[in-house]
Protein backbone atom coordinates (compact mmCIF):
# COMPACT_ATOMS: atom_id res chain seq x y z
CA UNK A 1 0.00 0.00 0.00
CA UNK A 2 3.05 2.36 -0.20
CA UNK A 3 3.46 2.60 -3.57
CA UNK A 4 3.64 6.67 -4.92
CA UNK A 5 3.15 8.32 -8.11
CA UNK A 6 4.06 12.48 -7.70
CA UNK A 7 2.40 14.48 -9.84
CA UNK A 8 4.72 17.56 -10.87
CA UNK A 9 8.05 15.16 -9.37
CA UNK A 10 9.98 17.71 -11.49
CA UNK A 11 9.01 20.79 -9.93
CA UNK A 12 10.67 22.66 -7.18
CA UNK A 13 8.62 20.63 -4.79
CA UNK A 14 8.51 17.43 -6.64
CA UNK A 15 12.32 17.09 -6.62
CA UNK A 16 12.86 17.42 -3.01
CA UNK A 17 10.15 14.91 -2.37
CA UNK A 18 10.95 12.43 -4.73
CA UNK A 19 14.88 12.20 -3.59
CA UNK A 20 13.12 11.91 -0.14
CA UNK A 21 10.71 8.93 -1.05
CA UNK A 22 13.69 7.70 -2.95
CA UNK A 23 16.02 7.56 -0.09
CA UNK A 24 12.93 6.36 2.68
CA UNK A 25 12.27 2.50 3.62
CA UNK A 26 8.91 2.46 3.55
CA UNK A 27 7.79 3.80 0.18
CA UNK A 28 8.34 3.51 -3.32
CA UNK A 29 8.18 5.92 -5.72
CA UNK A 30 6.88 4.07 -9.46
CA UNK A 31 6.54 7.28 -11.37
CA UNK A 32 5.76 11.21 -12.17
CA UNK A 33 4.22 14.02 -13.84
CA UNK A 34 5.26 16.34 -15.96
CA UNK A 35 4.90 17.26 -19.74
CA UNK A 36 7.88 18.95 -20.86
CA UNK A 37 10.26 16.02 -19.19
CA UNK A 38 7.43 12.78 -20.26
CA UNK A 39 9.28 10.04 -21.67
CA UNK A 40 12.47 10.40 -19.40
CA UNK A 41 13.48 9.07 -16.37
CA UNK A 42 13.18 10.72 -13.61
CA UNK A 43 15.96 9.17 -11.58
CA UNK A 44 19.10 10.24 -14.04
CA UNK A 45 17.06 13.76 -13.34
CA UNK A 46 17.59 13.72 -10.46
CA UNK A 47 21.25 12.36 -10.71
CA UNK A 48 20.11 9.46 -8.44
CA UNK A 49 21.63 5.91 -9.36
CA UNK A 50 18.33 3.78 -9.88
CA UNK A 51 16.41 2.24 -11.83
CA UNK A 52 14.43 3.77 -14.20
CA UNK A 53 11.54 5.64 -13.08
CA UNK A 54 8.79 6.87 -15.80
CA UNK A 55 7.65 10.43 -16.55
CA UNK A 56 4.19 11.24 -17.79
CA UNK A 57 2.55 13.70 -19.53
CA UNK A 58 -1.23 12.87 -18.53
CA UNK A 59 -2.67 11.07 -15.25
CA UNK A 60 -4.34 9.20 -17.80
CA UNK A 61 -1.34 7.79 -19.20
CA UNK A 62 0.40 7.57 -15.44
CA UNK A 63 -2.99 5.33 -14.62
CA UNK A 64 -2.94 3.13 -17.34
CA UNK A 65 0.52 2.29 -17.10
CA UNK A 66 2.16 2.04 -13.55
CA UNK A 67 0.21 0.60 -10.39
CA UNK A 68 0.03 3.20 -7.23
CA UNK A 69 -1.56 3.43 -4.41
CA UNK A 70 -1.29 6.94 -3.52
CA UNK A 71 -1.10 10.22 -5.53
CA UNK A 72 0.85 13.03 -4.23
CA UNK A 73 0.05 16.71 -6.39
CA UNK A 74 2.39 19.38 -6.27
CA UNK A 75 1.62 20.70 -9.88
CA UNK A 76 -0.71 23.81 -10.26
CA UNK A 77 -4.42 24.65 -10.36
CA UNK A 78 -5.01 24.43 -13.75
CA UNK A 79 -4.44 20.60 -13.70
CA UNK A 80 -4.58 19.07 -10.22
CA UNK A 81 -8.32 19.26 -9.82
CA UNK A 82 -7.92 16.80 -12.92
CA UNK A 83 -5.31 14.99 -11.71
CA UNK A 84 -7.22 14.35 -8.41
CA UNK A 85 -10.85 13.47 -9.92
CA UNK A 86 -8.87 10.69 -12.39
CA UNK A 87 -7.44 8.81 -9.18
CA UNK A 88 -10.25 8.95 -7.03
CA UNK A 89 -12.37 7.69 -9.94
CA UNK A 90 -9.48 4.69 -10.28
CA UNK A 91 -9.85 4.03 -6.43
CA UNK A 92 -6.45 5.68 -5.33
CA UNK A 93 -5.48 7.81 -2.04
CA UNK A 94 -4.34 11.34 -2.73
CA UNK A 95 -2.17 13.97 -1.13
CA UNK A 96 -2.34 17.12 -2.21
CA UNK A 97 -0.08 19.84 -1.74
CA UNK A 98 -1.10 22.07 -4.91
CA UNK A 99 -2.57 25.55 -4.13
CA UNK A 100 -5.12 27.64 -5.25
CA UNK A 101 -8.45 24.77 -5.68
CA UNK A 102 -11.44 26.23 -4.78
CA UNK A 103 -14.16 25.62 -2.02
CA UNK A 104 -16.25 24.57 -4.77
CA UNK A 105 -13.84 22.18 -6.56
CA UNK A 106 -12.82 20.50 -2.94
CA UNK A 107 -16.88 20.08 -2.70
CA UNK A 108 -16.15 17.79 -5.82
CA UNK A 109 -13.30 16.18 -4.33
CA UNK A 110 -15.32 15.65 -1.12
CA UNK A 111 -18.25 14.12 -2.84
CA UNK A 112 -16.32 11.98 -5.40
CA UNK A 113 -13.75 10.91 -2.80
CA UNK A 114 -17.43 9.91 -0.37
CA UNK A 115 -18.55 7.65 -3.12
CA UNK A 116 -15.25 5.65 -3.95
CA UNK A 117 -14.65 5.48 -0.27
CA UNK A 118 -10.83 6.99 -0.57
CA UNK A 119 -8.91 8.92 1.44
CA UNK A 120 -8.15 12.59 0.25
CA UNK A 121 -5.79 14.74 2.87
CA UNK A 122 -5.24 18.44 1.51
CA UNK A 123 -2.83 21.20 2.93
CA UNK A 124 -2.23 24.27 2.14
CA UNK A 125 0.84 24.35 3.73
CA UNK A 126 2.62 21.02 5.06
CA UNK A 127 5.02 23.02 7.01
CA UNK A 128 5.06 22.22 10.94
CA UNK A 129 5.63 25.71 11.81
CA UNK A 130 2.97 27.03 9.54
CA UNK A 131 0.65 24.29 11.01
CA UNK A 132 0.87 25.83 14.34
CA UNK A 133 0.29 29.24 12.78
CA UNK A 134 -3.01 27.94 12.03
CA UNK A 135 -3.96 26.43 15.24
CA UNK A 136 -2.57 29.78 17.23
CA UNK A 137 -4.69 32.01 14.72
CA UNK A 138 -8.01 29.47 15.67
CA UNK A 139 -7.65 30.01 19.31
CA UNK A 140 -7.01 33.74 18.75
CA UNK A 141 -10.25 34.13 16.36
CA UNK A 142 -12.33 32.78 19.28
CA UNK A 143 -11.68 35.12 21.22
CA UNK A 144 -11.19 38.26 18.94
CA UNK A 145 -13.73 39.52 16.57
CA UNK A 146 -11.51 41.51 14.84
CA UNK A 147 -9.00 40.38 12.15
CA UNK A 148 -7.94 40.08 8.83
CA UNK A 149 -4.57 38.34 6.81
CA UNK A 150 -1.79 39.39 4.77
CA UNK A 151 -0.34 36.75 2.28
CA UNK A 152 3.00 36.83 1.17
CA UNK A 153 4.46 35.23 -1.92
CA UNK A 154 7.20 36.20 -4.71
CA UNK A 155 6.18 37.73 -7.31
CA UNK A 156 6.17 34.86 -9.73
CA UNK A 157 3.28 33.45 -7.80
CA UNK A 158 0.40 33.22 -10.30
CA UNK A 159 -2.51 32.16 -7.60
CA UNK A 160 -3.89 34.54 -5.45
CA UNK A 161 -4.51 34.08 -2.17
CA UNK A 162 -1.90 31.30 -0.98
CA UNK A 163 -3.19 27.96 -0.54
CA UNK A 164 -1.92 28.35 3.01
CA UNK A 165 -4.14 31.81 3.10
CA UNK A 166 -7.19 30.38 1.61
CA UNK A 167 -7.01 27.17 4.10
CA UNK A 168 -6.81 29.58 6.96
CA UNK A 169 -9.30 31.88 5.95
CA UNK A 170 -11.39 29.08 5.22
CA UNK A 171 -11.32 27.78 8.61
CA UNK A 172 -10.90 31.24 10.63
CA UNK A 173 -14.47 31.72 9.07
CA UNK A 174 -15.55 29.00 10.59
CA UNK A 175 -15.03 29.80 13.87
CA UNK A 176 -16.10 33.70 13.52
CA UNK A 177 -16.25 36.03 10.65
CA UNK A 178 -14.70 39.49 11.83
CA UNK A 179 -16.76 42.30 12.14
CA UNK A 180 -15.98 45.65 9.71
CA UNK A 181 -16.99 48.52 11.39
CA UNK A 182 -17.35 50.52 7.79
CA UNK A 183 -18.45 47.86 5.42
CA UNK A 184 -16.12 47.65 2.49
CA UNK A 185 -18.63 49.02 -0.06
CA UNK A 186 -19.33 51.98 1.84
CA UNK A 187 -15.67 52.43 2.12
CA UNK A 188 -14.39 55.88 0.60
CA UNK A 189 -11.70 56.17 -1.78
CA UNK A 190 -10.51 52.92 -3.41
CA UNK A 191 -12.53 50.40 -2.17
CA UNK A 192 -10.20 47.59 -3.32
CA UNK A 193 -7.41 48.63 -0.95
CA UNK A 194 -9.11 47.00 1.59
CA UNK A 195 -8.32 43.75 0.04
CA UNK A 196 -10.22 41.18 -1.38
CA UNK A 197 -12.54 38.84 1.04
CA UNK A 198 -12.45 35.52 1.38
CA UNK A 199 -14.73 33.65 3.52
CA UNK A 200 -15.60 37.15 4.75
CA UNK A 201 -12.03 37.83 6.08
CA UNK A 202 -10.09 40.48 4.19
CA UNK A 203 -7.26 39.04 2.73
CA UNK A 204 -3.82 41.84 1.49
CA UNK A 205 -1.94 39.35 -1.04
CA UNK A 206 1.53 40.71 -1.41
CA UNK A 207 3.98 39.87 -4.77
CA UNK A 208 7.09 40.59 -4.07
CA UNK A 209 10.91 39.45 -5.06
CA UNK A 210 12.67 38.09 -2.03
CA UNK A 211 9.50 36.82 -0.50
CA UNK A 212 9.39 33.20 -0.70
CA UNK A 213 5.52 32.36 1.25
CA UNK A 214 4.58 34.07 4.39
CA UNK A 215 1.24 34.41 5.94
CA UNK A 216 0.84 37.30 8.97
CA UNK A 217 -2.92 37.45 10.69
CA UNK A 218 -3.49 40.51 12.30
CA UNK A 219 -5.65 40.86 15.20
CA UNK A 220 -6.86 44.33 16.80
CA UNK A 221 -8.71 44.67 19.92
CA UNK A 222 -9.16 48.46 22.00
CA UNK A 223 -5.56 49.54 22.77
CA UNK A 224 -4.20 46.25 22.11
CA UNK A 225 -2.86 44.18 19.41
CA UNK A 226 -1.79 40.38 18.39
CA UNK A 227 0.23 39.55 14.94
CA UNK A 228 0.96 35.95 14.64
CA UNK A 229 3.58 35.30 11.36
CA UNK A 230 4.69 32.68 9.37
CA UNK A 231 7.90 32.58 7.20
CA UNK A 232 9.15 29.84 4.84
CA UNK A 233 12.61 29.29 4.08
CA UNK A 234 13.88 29.21 0.20
CA UNK A 235 13.98 25.45 0.42
CA UNK A 236 11.61 23.30 0.29
CA UNK A 237 12.79 20.89 3.07
CA UNK A 238 10.22 22.32 5.75
CA UNK A 239 7.11 20.57 3.66
CA UNK A 240 8.64 17.29 3.49
CA UNK A 241 8.04 16.10 7.04
CA UNK A 242 4.18 17.23 7.03
CA UNK A 243 3.86 15.07 3.39
CA UNK A 244 5.33 12.46 5.35
CA UNK A 245 2.92 12.48 7.97
CA UNK A 246 0.20 12.61 5.33
CA UNK A 247 1.16 9.59 3.99
CA UNK A 248 1.48 7.59 7.27
CA UNK A 249 -2.08 8.78 8.14
CA UNK A 250 -3.73 8.55 4.47
CA UNK A 251 -5.13 5.01 4.96
CA UNK A 252 -6.65 6.12 8.93
CA UNK A 253 -10.30 7.78 7.72
CA UNK A 254 -11.88 8.13 4.57
CA UNK A 255 -13.67 10.97 2.73
CA UNK A 256 -11.85 14.49 2.07
CA UNK A 257 -9.71 16.24 5.05
CA UNK A 258 -8.26 19.51 4.96
CA UNK A 259 -5.64 20.49 6.78
CA UNK A 260 -2.70 18.41 7.96
CA UNK A 261 -3.71 19.35 11.58
CA UNK A 262 -6.35 16.97 11.05
CA UNK A 263 -4.72 13.93 11.26
CA UNK A 264 -1.78 14.96 14.01
CA UNK A 265 -2.24 14.67 17.63
CA UNK A 266 -2.61 17.89 19.18
N1 LIG B 1 1.02 22.58 0.40
C1 LIG B 1 2.28 23.00 0.55
O1 LIG B 1 2.88 22.83 1.62
C2 LIG B 1 2.98 23.64 -0.61
C3 LIG B 1 4.33 24.02 -0.51
C4 LIG B 1 4.95 24.57 -1.62
C5 LIG B 1 4.24 24.72 -2.82
N2 LIG B 1 2.93 24.36 -2.87
C6 LIG B 1 2.13 24.43 -4.11
O2 LIG B 1 2.47 23.27 -4.88
C7 LIG B 1 2.34 23.56 -6.28
C8 LIG B 1 3.67 23.23 -6.97
O3 LIG B 1 4.66 24.11 -6.49
P1 LIG B 1 6.16 24.12 -7.06
O4 LIG B 1 6.78 25.34 -6.52
O5 LIG B 1 6.80 22.80 -6.84
O6 LIG B 1 5.86 24.33 -8.63
P2 LIG B 1 6.83 24.10 -9.88
O7 LIG B 1 8.25 24.17 -9.51
O8 LIG B 1 6.30 25.01 -10.95
O9 LIG B 1 6.53 22.60 -10.31
C9 LIG B 1 5.33 22.20 -10.91
C10 LIG B 1 5.45 20.77 -11.35
O10 LIG B 1 4.20 20.34 -11.89
C11 LIG B 1 4.39 19.91 -13.25
N3 LIG B 1 3.19 20.31 -13.98
C12 LIG B 1 2.66 21.55 -14.07
N4 LIG B 1 1.56 21.53 -14.85
C13 LIG B 1 1.42 20.25 -15.26
C14 LIG B 1 0.49 19.60 -16.11
N5 LIG B 1 -0.49 20.25 -16.72
N6 LIG B 1 0.61 18.26 -16.29
C15 LIG B 1 1.61 17.58 -15.70
N7 LIG B 1 2.55 18.15 -14.90
C16 LIG B 1 2.44 19.46 -14.69
C17 LIG B 1 5.65 20.63 -13.71
O11 LIG B 1 6.29 19.97 -14.78
P3 LIG B 1 6.04 20.45 -16.31
O12 LIG B 1 6.07 21.95 -16.35
O13 LIG B 1 7.15 19.79 -17.05
O14 LIG B 1 4.70 19.92 -16.68
C18 LIG B 1 6.49 20.53 -12.44
O15 LIG B 1 7.02 19.23 -12.32
C19 LIG B 1 1.94 25.04 -6.36
O16 LIG B 1 0.53 25.11 -6.45
C20 LIG B 1 2.41 25.61 -5.02
O17 LIG B 1 1.70 26.75 -4.62
C21 LIG B 1 2.29 23.83 -1.79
Amino acid sequence: MNRVLIAGATGWVGKELSKAILSSADYTLVGGLSRSNAGADLASILGIDHSAIPLFDTIGKALETVEFDTLIDFTSPKIALHNILAAINKGKNIVVGTSGLSDKEYEKIASLADEKNVSVLAAGNFSITAVLLQRFSETAAKYINHFEIIDYASEKKVDAPSGTVAELAYRLSKIQKPILDVPIEETIGVKEARGGSINGIQVHAVRLPGHVLGVETIFGMEGERLTIKHEAGSGAAPYLKGIFIALEKINTFKGLKRGLDTVMNF
